[in-house]
């Protein structure tokens, strides 16, 4: 491989909220030169064209495009995804287009051109966890786990556990799944380079959007709490809100992105979930504690009662609405073959989460 092409690298998806961080910290800390690909800018609207940066307004499906640049390019960064649970249930075409049909070729030509294709998951490929699944069966008597280490997913062994088909909520997880199987059969018959990242609730400035101020529909959990308090609106518990995520700090994400850019070679092949098993919250307690961090930036908040109320998920998302119950990543994985761990605890990754959201809607100077 030529010298040119051994340093540059291909980003789909690089105005995303993952992809813009990510592009951030590979433009200060490496010499990588990157062709970055995205419908819009609006995320990295400040990073002009440069000797080090392209940017390109097209769609990851328009092959002419695309196979250029893969073909000058050692490695692939893939994040281009419809990953919003309301488009699931709401355009599930649109949903399984976006994470399986227009990312099929870019496999094969990432086969054909050799690159090392980084390719972005989702933890939401684990699904729901089989003791839900037990407990929604009342045949069949199941024991609880008790430890939390008893609760933990693992790239290698979990199994992943969907619902029903015409639940549309499991078309991206379904498509994704796929996809992470035709990246892998590409591995094992045409020697393709892959990582695969299993990314665990990333939150930081930038995600998703506030509804009514630049976007329409229902983003993600953080970004709907967000707009709630901006807004002084309701914060909504869908089904009880007794849900769980691990929320991961975004710089701690990119920290793992780019200790596997760094060890191409040891990723090679593998799996990892990145998230942080530390930071497992319910949705309700989720509510709690932004309601007080947001109070603590803005005291002047402190006085308004935030309402909380709980809707069903099919009045939220809309029919075919499912959960995943709880998801806990075992990163023992990444810590033994990457030495990524996350550092960041709940309440620093809380706090500069709606900071950022502050400053970047002009809440706070
Ligand atoms: C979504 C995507 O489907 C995943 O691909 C992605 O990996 C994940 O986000 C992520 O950010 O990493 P999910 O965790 O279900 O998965 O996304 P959220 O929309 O943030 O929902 C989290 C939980 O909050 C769910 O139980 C949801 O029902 C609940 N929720 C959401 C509320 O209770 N209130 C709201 O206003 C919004």
């Amino acid at each position: 491989m030529n010298a040119t092409r051994e340093k540059h690298l291909t980003m789909l998806g690089c105005a995303g909220f993952i992809g813009s961080h990510i592009l951030r910290r590979i433009l200060a800390a490496t010499s990588y030169t990157i062709d970055g690909v995205d419908l819009e800018r609006t995320r990295i609207a400040d990073i002009d064209n440069s000797d080090r940066f392209t940017f390109h307004r097209v769609d990851v499906a328009d092959s002419k495009a695309i196979e250029p640049l893969l073909e000058k390019s050692s490695v692939v960064i893939s994040l281009a995804a419809l990953c919003n649970p309301y488009l699931y249930t709401n355009s599930p075409v649109a949903v399984i287009e976006s994470n399986f049909t227009k990312m099929y070729p870019v496999i094969e030509a990432c086969s054909r051109y050799q690159c090392h294709l980084i390719h972005f998951s989702t933890s939401e490929i684990y699904g729901k966890t089989v003791y839900s699944q037990i407990a929604c069966n009342k045949q069949i008597a199941c024991n609880k786990p008790e430890t939390t280490a008893e609760w933990e997913l693992h790239e290698d062994t979990s199994a992943l556990l969907l619902g029903p088909v015409q639940a549309q909520r499991w078309c991206y997880a379904a498509a994704k799944q796929l996809l992470e199987r035709t990246i892998v059969a590409y591995g094992f018959e045409r020697n393709l380079a892959y990582t695969i990242i299993r990314p665990f609730n990333f939150i930081g400035p930038g995600m998703d959007y506030i509804p009514g101020i630049d976007g329409d529909g229902v983003p993600r959990v953080f970004a709907c709490f967000m707009g709630a308090l901006m807004n002084s609106g309701t914060l909504a518990l869908v089904d009880g809100g007794y849900n769980r995520r691990c929320f991961t700090d975004i710089d701690d994400a990119v920290d793992a992105i780019m200790m596997i850019l760094e060890n191409l070679s040891g990723s090679r092949g593998q799996i990892f979930n990145v998230g942080n098993p530390e930071n497992e919250l319910s949705i309700r307690e989720l509510a709690a504690i932004m309601i007080r961090l947001y109070g603590d930036l803005k005291p002047e908040s402190r006085n308004t009662e935030f309402p909380v109320k709980e809707v069903t998920g099919r009045e939220f998302y809309g029919e075919g609405y499912e959960d995943s119950d709880r998801r806990i990543p075992s990163i023992e994985k990444i810590i033994r073959i990457i030495g990524w761990k996350p550092q960041s605890g709940i309440e620093t990754t809380l706090k500069k989460a709606i900071e950022g959201f502050l400053k970047q809607y002009r809440f706070l100077q």
